[in-house]
């Protein structure tokens, strides 16, 4: 066994401690995935109208490919040990017992699946048909790491059964139906197209802060998904946090920490919950994010432009951030951090930036209470 491969060891208590090891996701074979209850894809320049499923382009894949070959490169250079999941042809028909799904979808953003909580690494339920198989993509990682480090758990969410009830029948056609100012208003129930039939969540709607874990309730998540979380992590305190946004899914582009004491909120989508309070009365700095220099979606991009601040952490004074985001590189640059320039927005069709396209392994540090005042109502 080579050194590196024994000195493995799976621990990660939050986004900011000095990262050790990670893995970088791939975008080979990633799919505009087939029609299912829970997702709508239209891209018609591409020739993806309605109900259409097939391939990503290959010129993109490479571009996307090669992006995170060089981010990945660069962070080995810093003597961070990097690992690649294993693609597995998503053009293929799943099944279940109580479904089938006509395609897959791909393996770029391993955050979506993959949390790690301490010792443990926990593989989410996921919430659509078109993602219910992509665990196996990590298998060969998980099932060294196992062999490796003696004290890693391996742990998986029970496995959602996602059959019609999981799902608002109509969510759908009244979401449409609804102008731009109801749908604001509705957002403000949060109510969104999970039923809570079965717990639900996908790793990238957590974001680590030791004990704290603020889970947002959203498109893929459900209550009964965090309420499974709290009973899981029965040291931490789970906070389930709502904002302001029409269809949310994933927080990491909503909240970012930074480091003790200092997190970046995103203006464009207010909390619901007492969230500010509760950073102030602990002394957290609160950072409001820049815009993206972007002004629109890349091509077939189902991510917003607020993917300028998807960025990665790897100690609390090194920052990997998208390198044509000056904005933000300035922000950060005059709060004390060398920012890291790393262009990454080929990859953003595929599913995420520099924080969904990574999910941590090792970064060293333990399991602190950064907030020891609480907030009522959070
Ligand atoms: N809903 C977020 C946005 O579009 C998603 C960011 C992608 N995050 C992820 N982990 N894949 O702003």
């Amino acid at each position: 066994m080579s050194d590196e491969l024994k000195s493995t060891k799976v621990n990660s208590w939050n986004e900011w401690d000095s990262l050790k090891h990670v893995i970088v996701g791939r975008a080979d074979g990633t799919m505009v995935q087939a029609p299912e209850i829970a997702v709508q894809r239209e891209w018609p320049e591409q020739g993806y109208t309605e109900g259409k499923y097939g391939p990503y382009p290959k010129e993109m894949i490479d571009k996307a490919n090669e992006q995170m070959d060089n981010f990945a490169s660069m962070l080995e250079k810093r003597g961070i040990r990097v690992d690649r999941p294993t693609p597995i042809d998503f053009s293929q028909k799943v099944q279940t017992p109580d479904w089938e799904q006509d395609s897959m979808f791909g393996c770029m953003p391993p955050r979506d699946l993959l949390l790690t909580i301490g010792n443990e690494i926990l593989e989410a339920t996921m919430s659509y048909r078109s993602r219910w198989f992509e665990y196996l993509c990590f298998r060969p990682l998980l099932e060294k790491y196992f062999k490796e480090d003696p004290n890693f758990h391996w742990e998986a969410a029970p496995k959602p059964r996602l059959s019609e009830g999981t799902y608002k029948e109509d969510f759908w056609k009244k979401w449409n139906a609804l102008s731009e100012e109801e749908k604001w208003e509705e957002s403000i129930k949060s109510e969104w197209i999970p039923s809570e039939v079965e717990p639900l969540f996908d790793a990238a709607d957590v974001v680590r802060f030791g004990k704290d874990l603020f889970v947002q309730k959203s498109m893929v998540t459900n209550q009964t998904g965090i309420d499974w979380l709290q009973r899981h992590y029965p040291d931490h305190r789970v906070h389930t946090v709502r904002y302001k946004e029409l269809l949310p899914w994933h927080m990491d582009t909503t909240i970012v920490p930074l480091r003790p004491g200092l997190v970046m909120f995103n203006p464009g989508r207010p909390a619901l919950e007492p969230q500010r309070e509760f950073f102030e009365k602990n002394d957290w700095e609160i950072l409001e994010a820049p815009k993206s220099v972007l002004t629109k979606k890349r091509p077939m991009t189902f991510c917003s432009i607020w993917l300028n601040i998807n960025l990665l952490v790897l100690d609390p004074k090194t920052v990997c951030v998208e390198a044509s985001e000056t904005p933000v590189i300035e922000l950060l640059d005059q709060n004390g951090f060398e920012v890291i320039p790393v262009p990454f927005y080929e990859v953003s069709p595929f599913g995420g930036g520099l924080h969904c396209g990574t999910a941590d392994v090792y970064r060293e540090g333990s399991f602190e209470d950064y907030f020891p005042k609480q907030v009522q109502g959070f």
